[in-house]
């Protein structure tokens, strides 16, 4: 795969723009903040030059202001963190409460009242067959750790029982484990215990059936009974479609009957964001491990594992562990992100407005239909540029610069993502009202404005 774009920092003159959720009065990035800019590019990792050039200097909400005036609708979540609203006061509230009371800071795996109130909450939640939680930082971990039970169980029942089944463009993070599980990397050994399978409702799989499923098993010599775990993102990322629920149950019964893990991946998926508070429930089944992170806190580092006693208790004490696991201060702006998304009605709003939000973006996508397609559930929505729309050939280039410009005119997105770097993600914070989008949209030099204008 090519590599990504990297963003201009140098200050562009642009149309002004005053909405009551956009703002863009100066050049963009404003001058004064390229010491800022200018500092991270001198001593990060280039990796790190992979976002629009805006430095958050106040968040709230679906809204974001750089402090020189300017405001943006955010379309990001920052990667779909912030389903409860950027800064939810309900969260800073908890978390300033907890400082102020002079509790721990960190404790490692010594026992403490955050983590007992964070973990009996998630079971409380989730269906009642997940009865057990491993909370740790980052969604990688989650996956990793989801991947390491799946095997060690299956290892267990039959130590040739190794073999992880994933999804052609998946993304599971960063870390050894779950990049196995994700695209394959130059730097990755080949491990022939990660087997891929074409993601069922992709735009380029032909055969959606799970009968695909078994056919490639055996094109593969792989025995089903050798497949510790099913890996899959709820809905996969990089075009925001969820599996056809004839497939997602299938696959279900196909994993209780060969004793393997159906692990699905719910980092970006969980809380609230495709309108059910677990994705999984679109499929009506129940997992046997969940990877949730994310949208888990809306805000601080914090990931979970949560799945059935049988996987989860397989470790003996300080076997399975992690220094940070469930630090307190994620913990508790974890509980009271879950408190906000439930009290303020989020799920049901990402219910409402989702398809909205889905239906619009088709209307202003419709006449380039040769060169555009748009997917979504809930609150996430891609939109897939094409070069070449019969022979799917993703185009970069005008995603970029769809991304660049909506910058421009005060519509913050995330860095193009997905296969080649074609997919721009619209996934706002759960809270955005049908206004600000009908404004994001509609409104002057709003999405339908700036598609035709980069569209060429
Ligand atoms: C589906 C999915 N799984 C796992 C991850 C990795 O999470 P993290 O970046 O917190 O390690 C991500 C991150 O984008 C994701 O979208």
């Amino acid at each position: 795969m090519p590599p990504a774009k990297d963003f201009s920092i140098t200050p562009r003159s642009t149309r002004k723009i005053q909405t009551p959720y956009r703002c863009i009065q100066t050049e963009i990035p404003h001058p004064d903040s390229l010491a800022t800019l200018q500092r991270l590019r001198d001593h990060e990792s280039r990796s790190m030059t992979g976002q629009p050039p805006i430095v958050w200097r106040k968040t709230y909400g679906f809204q974001i202001e750089d402090g020189y005036g300017n405001r943006w609708v955010d379309w990001s979540s920052g990667v779909l963190v912030g389903n409860a609203g950027h800064n939810h006061p309900r969260i800073v509230k908890a978390l300033q409460d907890y400082i102020a009371s002079g509790a721990p800071l960190m404790t490692y795996c010594f026992p403490s009242e955050a983590r007992a109130r964070l973990v009996e909450k998630l079971v409380h939640i989730a269906p009642k067959e997940l009865d057990r939680v491993f909370l740790l930082t980052t969604g990688s971990e989650a996956v990793e750790v989801a991947i390491k039970l799946a095997r060690t169980h299956g290892i267990r029942l039959n130590p040739r029982k190794r073999y992880i089944i994933s999804y052609e463009g998946a993304f599971h993070g960063r870390t050894y484990a779950s990049q196995l599980a994700g695209a394959p990397m130059d730097w990755l050994d080949p491990n022939p215990y990660f087997v891929k399978m074409p993601f069922p409702s992709s735009i380029d799989t032909r055969d959606r059936s799970f009968d695909f499923f078994r056919t490639r098993l055996r094109e593969l010599s792989i025995p089903a009974d050798e497949v510790a775990g099913v890996l899959a993102e709820t809905f996969q990322g990089r075009e925001a479609k969820l599996m056809p629920v004839e497939y997602a149950q299938a696959l279900r019964e196909w994993c209780t009957q060969h004793e393997a893990a159906l692990i699905f991946d719910e980092v970006q998926a969980g809380f609230g964001r495709t309108g059910k508070l677990f994705a999984f429930e679109h499929y009506g089944l129940v997992p046997d491990l969940v990877a949730c992170g994310k949208g888990i806190t809306s805000s601080l580092p914090l990931s979970a594992v949560i799945g059935r006693a049988e996987y989860m208790n397989q470790f003996g004490p300080g076997e399975m562990t992690s220094t940070h696991t469930g630090s307190p201060l994620p913990a508790v702006a974890a509980l009271a992100s879950i408190e906000a998304i439930l009290e303020d009605r989020l799920i049901e709003r990402a219910a409402e407005l989702g398809p909205y939000l889905q239906a619009e973006l088709q209307k202003i996508a419709a006449p380039y239909h040769d060169r555009v397609e748009v997917g979504g559930v809930g609150l996430v929505a891609a939109m897939l540029f094409f070069n070449n729309r019969k022979e799917l050939v993703p185009d970069a280039d005008t995603a970029f610069r769809f991304c660049e410009a909506c910058m421009l005119a005060g519509n913050l997105f995330f860095a193009p993502v997905g296969k080649a770097y074609g997919a721009i993600k619209f996934c706002p914070p759960l809270c955005i009202t049908k206004e600000a989008v009908e404004d994001a949209l509609y409104g002057p030099a709003g999405i339908r404005e700036t598609l035709e204008k980069v569209i060429q």
